[in-house]
């Protein structure tokens, strides 16, 4: 029972992937920006715009959340990248009530941000490591190299490169549904079996 109602959810959710990616029309242009807490606006702010040497273009001030309308005074800051998207701080005037906030970060979560060559990253591995930062890598992925570290809030951060042509990404693109389904089975017959 339990298997032919996955099939069918899986069987289901393929059909619906299909349709969506030809039905919805309406093109998703890029990251806006992606947000994260952090404990120190001039920290932060020197991080990203003196190391990294992304701008700061807006410090908005608030007074009252949005959502809520709740008295909680803070300062939202948005690093632009060449491209127009941005990585955002909130620094809150009191300290966070919410259990979590400021904590390490798990390895999973992190903004990968590109770079156009290895020299590059080999540059901006230097310029790191001279600022006291301590990066991971190179790493190859295959498709990517990447070298990671972290900011002065404990946000996971990487650099990475790309490092293939055209014809690999297309093979990718091609396959990455089958590699998914192939996935979705390893992991069922990995619950069952450590059930
Ligand atoms: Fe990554």
């Amino acid at each position: 029972m339990e298997n032919s109602k996955s099939k069918n959810a899986y069987e289901n959710m393929e059909t619906h992937i299909h349709d969506q990616v030809e039905s919805i029309g309406v093109p998703v242009k890029g990251l806006h920006h992606l947000a994260y807490y952090c404990h120190d606006a001039e920290e932060t702010r020197h991080f990203y715009e003196d190391l990294l040497g992304l701008r700061l273009v807006h410090t908005l001030r608030v007074e009252n959340l949005p959502s809520s309308g709740r008295y909680n005074p803070y300062v939202h800051l948005f690093f632009q990248f060449e491209d127009g998207s941005s990585i955002a701080f909130f620094d809150l005037l009191d300290e966070p009530d919410h259990p979590g906030m400021g904590a390490q970060k798990p390895w999973t979560d992190h903004m990968a941000m590109k770079l156009a060559s290895m020299d590059q990253l080999f540059q901006t591995k230097a310029r790191l490591e001279q600022a006291g930062v301590t990066v991971v890598g190179p790493i190859d992925h295959e498709f990517t190299q990447s070298i990671y570290f972290k900011d002065p809030n404990g946000v996971n951060l990487e650099f990475a490169v790309d490092t293939v042509d055209e014809a690999y990404v297309q093979n990718e693109i091609d396959h990455a549904h089958e590699y998914l389904k192939n996935w979705i089975e390893e992991k069922k017959q990995h619950k069952s079996v450590s059930k």
